[in-house]
């Protein structure tokens, strides 16, 4: 049915603030990662989804090179100029890094006024960067009349915020955003990006995203710190044998061999990356059985490994997992993103979603003092727009 004009509540914000009509509205989803963490830029597998959490962006084009957007979420309006983009360490930098990937290539971009909103959850790990970056560039395919190739889009998104924001994320959050589908969860191979859309069964189980309410703060410092560790290990594979050309070559026999060889923290990074690329590979073959419970311990096993080996866990995450696993009816719990707060994702059988809710909400917030927040969704549709 596409995209419903109804849905966009930013539209009347847009007609109020700029006296005029917007020409296009793009819906952006959120991401969850169901598993397979840390290990895009380790050239290895994951398996996320699109959710049921979106951005809205609703624009107008203008006559001259000035941009006027305003969100919703932080009730402010920034203008700036295209021939002056300049990093400001705020929210902007995602558009404005966007944009400046987009002239790179000479899309022809010009100035546009905008509202972003949505319901999508900022700083849980959730991906509402990449939410934004990609909004931004369909918005300006909608609104300037050119088209990018769905790769090129995603990796667009990313060099945004590698070069122009400065986290040198991986591949994983704009590829799901721009590429995700509705009921499936996105099976891919980061170093050759060939990748398999495969059926989630959503008849009798559910996933069910849990917001720990702790922001994200130490994030970067400790992603950078996480990604010169497993470089510290592809290096010392490589010495071995030239092949090795990064952690996802490593077996987990030639890891265990080398034991004495590795710093320990660096061993237990790279087990992590090894072992959970395995476990990617494992959890897909069991959705395609299905085998359900399978997947789940997957994801259990998943979490036990960022929290000990890769110590992107946090205690509240930990608390999170550790009182859902006690629910009947959950199949796996685990930290979802890059961790040091944000969200867990757990399996859980739809005929126990409000115990579930009940029981861990209450707990939760017993034992920490923070009120969790709870989604539901299935997997979703990526990243889409058109003219009004
Ligand atoms: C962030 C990054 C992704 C990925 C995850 C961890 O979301 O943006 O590229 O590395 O962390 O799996």
């Amino acid at each position: 049915m596409g995209l419903q004009k109804k849905d966009f509540p930013e539209l009347k914000i847009f007609s109020e603030m700029f006296g005029r009509q917007a020409e296009a509205i793009v819906r952006s989803p959120a991401r969850v990662n169901i598993i397979g963490e840390h290990t895009d830029y380790n050239d290895g597998f994951v398996f996320p989804a699109s959710i049921n959490r979106s951005l809205r962006m609703v624009a107008a084009r203008r006559e001259d090179r000035i941009c006027r957007v305003y969100s919703t979420r932080y009730d402010t309006t920034v203008e700036f100029s295209l021939d002056e983009l300049k990093k400001t360490r705020e929210w902007t930098d995602y558009v404005k890094g966007t944009l400046k990937e987009l002239f790179a290539r000479d899309f022809p971009v010009g100035g546009f006024d905008a509202v972003i909103g949505g319901d999508l959850p900022v700083a849980s790990g959730l991906s509402s960067s990449a939410a934004l970056e990609l909004a931004v560039s369909a918005c300006c395919q909608t609104l300037f009349g050119f088209e990018v190739e769905p790769w090129e889009d995603i990796k667009l998104a990313r060099r945004a915020e590698n070069h122009f924001v400065g986290v040198n994320c991986g591949i994983m959050d704009q590829f799901s955003i721009r590429l995700g589908r509705k009921g499936h969860g996105l099976f891919l191979d980061c170093r050759s990006l060939e990748y398999e859309a495969v059926p989630i069964p959503e008849d009798e189980l559910v996933f069910v995203i849990a917001d720990s309410k702790v922001e994200r703060n130490l994030g970067n410092t400790e992603y950078h710190a996480r990604q010169k560790q497993c470089e510290r290990g592809r290096l010392f594979f490589k010495s071995i044998n030239k092949s090795l050309r990064s952690l996802r070559d490593v077996s987990e026999d030639l890891l265990i061999v080398n034991r004495d060889k590795l710093d320990p923290v660096i061993y237990r990074r790279c087990r992590h990356v090894i072992t959970e690329n395995k476990r990617v590979i494992k959890a897909v073959e069991a959705l395609k059985s299905p085998d359900m419970k399978l997947f789940g311990e997957m994801m259990n096993i998943s979490h036990e490994s960022c929290k000990n080996d890769y110590e992107v866990s946090c205690r509240e995450l930990n608390i999170l997992v550790e009182l859902a696993r006690k629910v009947p009816g959950v199949l796996g719990a685990r930290m979802t993103g890059a961790g040091f707060g944000g969200c867990t994702i757990n399996l859980v059988s739809r005929n126990r979603l409000d115990e579930f809710q009940d029981k861990v909400g209450r707990l939760y917030q017993s034992s920490t003092g923070l009120e969790p927040s709870f989604i539901v969704t299935g997997a979703e549709d990526g990243v889409e727009s058109r003219k009004l």
